[in-house]
């Protein structure tokens, strides 16, 4: 099938190469020309673990192109909306400008057939609202909501073999059956090979991305915050979260109590979720989700505490070697990293911060040139003082002690997310503590 997709970030650009991979002819469109010239050479404009390999593969038959002119949109059969939306600012509620951009500009490159569909995470109702700005245009296009629940650094995998499919058609039975062949044709290898398929109205569609994600980020506040009640009673939440794990009502998934979440989904969509049903009138439903929220926050802040104790009351002066900047591994994106956030709240102390990450130097060095970056850890170990872990890249939940105690100043580590085997790093001589944990 011909497909556009407008928006090439973390999910446009994947959702784009992994179409053209499963064999549709598509075009890739974005307003950033430096986006657009990097993934016409076949680069990814961010690290994605397979993407490059997809986009060299996908390129080379001819059937994948990218564009920064909306014109190129025209002669699709299906339009996907891969654009961002951010939290807006000054306010928790999701900034829709860059959505309402990409579908008014695309409406003019419409032709009767046409279906346009929405991955992008927005409030509930604005399928609703997009879809009659479709209908109004006389185009005779029609539009679905089409949820993408890939997570970075399995985004490729995530796309072509995705865990489930979720159609929010329009309400009329003709049209949903029409967006719903059409859909249908796209996603034809997914669901020959047995992918479950929801298929449902607008409303459902836009709310069961929302409330997946904040059922993950509720899930990690919730061991966060039996890490805080550990931290005052001597319990160990890492053998808890595997106790209650043992209960597959509960599973062991995100239950990795750490420094918490952050990324370009989990923070701002718990926030503009309380922010829409607060302008429904149904706030008190999710205000858990402000609770949610704080406790992640605290997590940050419970480590830059740890490590004023561990230095004895101060950081200034101190050197500090953080190790990870992006907000999980596997990724380079800095969108809300805990991570980031651990070191450049110790800066802000006056430590001596040399931070090291295997991908995420460059987007982090772009936002706050002030911290002093090292390309690998070693170089970042170098005389410290203190020793932070706050992504759980594999070079560091592997680092040997031994050869790290050689490189610092004073053996003293805080593993951020209880990623390190705590009796090794003793065993080597070093004072370890984790979060949650005796
Ligand atoms: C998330 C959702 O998983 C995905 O389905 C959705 O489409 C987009 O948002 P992503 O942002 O890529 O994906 O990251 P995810 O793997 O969910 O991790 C989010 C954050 O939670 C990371 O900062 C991670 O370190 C943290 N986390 C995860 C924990 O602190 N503990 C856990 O147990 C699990």
């Amino acid at each position: 099938m011909k497909l556009s997709v407008i928006g090439c970030g973390y999910l446009g650009a994947v959702h784009a190469a992994a179409m053209a991979e499963l064999g549709h002819e598509v075009v890739g469109i974005d307003i950033d020309p430096a986006k657009i010239e990097a993934l016409a050479a076949g680069r990814a404009p961010f690290f994605e673990p397979g993407l490059p390999e997809i986009l060299v593969s996908a390129s080379a038959t001819g059937r994948l192109r990218f564009s920064t002119s909306m014109a190129d949109a025209a002669g699709a059969e299906v339009h996907f909306i891969a654009v961002g939306t951010p939290q807006k600012k000054g306010s928790h509620a999701a900034d829709l400008t860059y959505v309402n951009a990409a579908v008014a500009g695309l409406i003019p490159h419409l032709a009767e057939g046409d279906l346009v569909v929405g991955k992008s995470t927005v409030p509930v109702g604005t399928a609703a609202e997009l879809a009659a700005k479709v209908a109004a245009s006389g185009t005779g296009a029609l539009l679905a909501w089409n949820p993408e629940f890939l997570r970075e650094g399995f985004a490729v995998s995530d796309t072509i073999t995705p865990d489930r499919l979720v159609y929010g058609l329009p309400p009329e039975a003709a049209q949903a059956e029409r967006a719903k062949t059409l859909l249908d044709g796209v996603y034809a290898t997914a669901l020959a090979a047995g992918t479950p398929l929801v298929v449902t109205d607008y409303a459902t569609a836009e709310l069961v991305k929302v409330s997946a994600n904040a059922f993950l980020a509720t899930k990690i506040s919730f061991i966060n915050a039996m890490a805080e009640i550990a931290e005052v009673t001597g319990a160990d939440v890492t053998q808890l979260a595997t106790a209650i794990g043992l209960d597959d009502r509960i599973g062991w998934k995100f239950l990795k109590a750490g420094v918490g979440f952050g990324g370009g989904c989990l923070p701002k969509d718990i926030r503009a979720f309380t922010a829409r049903a607060e302008e429904l009138g149904r706030g008190e439903s999710v205000a858990f989700l402000k609770e949610v929220d704080a406790i992640n926050l605290r997590r940050r802040q419970r480590v830059v505490d740890l490590a004023v104790e561990a230095l004895g009351g101060s950081v200034y002066d101190k050197k500090i070697a953080v190790l990870g900047l992006a907000f999980k591994p596997h990724s380079d994106d800095i969108r809300d990293s805990p991570a980031l956030d651990v070191a450049v709240q110790l800066h802000g102390l006056g430590a001596i911060v040399t931070a090291t990450d295997p991908q995420a130097i460059p987007t982090a060095s772009r936002v706050h040139p002030q911290l002093a970056y090292a390309a690998d850890p070693a170089a970042a170990l170098m005389g410290a003082d203190l020793v932070v872990l706050v992504t759980e890249w594999d070079e560091f939940r592997h680092m040997d002690p031994v050869w790290a105690k050689a490189l610092v100043g004073t053996a003293s580590i805080i593993d951020g997310r209880n990623t390190l085997d705590a009796a090794a790093w003793r065993a080597a001589g070093w004072t370890y503590k984790g979060l949650g944990r005796p």
